[in-house]
């Protein structure tokens, strides 16, 4: 496999199109394969939408990195600072909200080099550790997390649609105390 060119960049809202297009896109790959179309389609419509995006962009809460090969997107991670799950005790509020790369480039290095960015992107907070939340059946993003020094620390649910998920909270501090978390049953 050659190598690849991938050029990652903080995204602004001219992106919150092209962002909106690809999450649509890769969303349904970190869900169980079994999940409804109608209910990805219902989370799709409601959170993934090009004004959603224009909105998180114009937050100075939030940062998105895009990342390009051959000028074309292909994947982003977005970065918040908000509320950690209150149980899991995260020294920092910044969560790794979303992190997604196109299927033809899982494998190639394409996630490392946008983690490695992600990673520098934070290390200038104050504390440094992020938080996120996986599908618990996500061998392959859960593998990914933790090469990168994630560590499962809990469970909580996780709505698409009308089908309740249950994902693994993980995140890189590993002092957190293993905890359950159930808001939408
Ligand atoms: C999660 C994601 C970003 C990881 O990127 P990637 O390029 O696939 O990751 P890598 O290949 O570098 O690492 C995956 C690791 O899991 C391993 N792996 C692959 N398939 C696996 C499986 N079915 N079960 C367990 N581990 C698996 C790989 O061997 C690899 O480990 P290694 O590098 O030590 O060999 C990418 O797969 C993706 O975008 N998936 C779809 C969207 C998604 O699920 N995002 C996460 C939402 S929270």
């Amino acid at each position: 496999m050659p190598e690849l060119e991938a050029q990652i960049r903080r995204a602004t809202t001219a992106d919150a199109e092209a962002l909106a297009s690809i999450s649509a896109a890769l969303f349904p790959l970190g869900c169980p394969a079994n999940t409804k179309p109608e209910d990805l389609a219902e989370y799709i419509r409601q959170e993934l939408t090009a004004e959603r995006f224009r909105a998180l962009l114009e937050d100075d809460r939030n940062v998105v990195l895009a990342v390009s090969i051959s000028n074309r997107l292909a994947g982003y991670a977005l970065i918040s600072r908000g509320s950690a799950p209150p149980h899991l005790q995260v020294p920092a509020e910044l969560e790794l909200r979303k992190f997604y790369i196109d299927a033809a480039y899982h494998g190639r290095g394409v996630a490392d080099a946008l983690m490695e960015k992600v990673l520098a992107t934070v290390a200038n907070e104050r504390e440094g550790t992020l938080w996120l939340s996986v599908f618990s059946g996500n061998e392959r993003a859960i593998s990914f997390y933790k090469k990168w020094g994630f560590r499962i620390a809990g469970t909580q649910d996780f709505l698409v649609g009308a089908d309740c998920q249950q994902d693994y909270l993980m995140q890189r501090a590993p002092s957190a105390n293993t905890k359950e978390i159930h808001q939408c049953k």
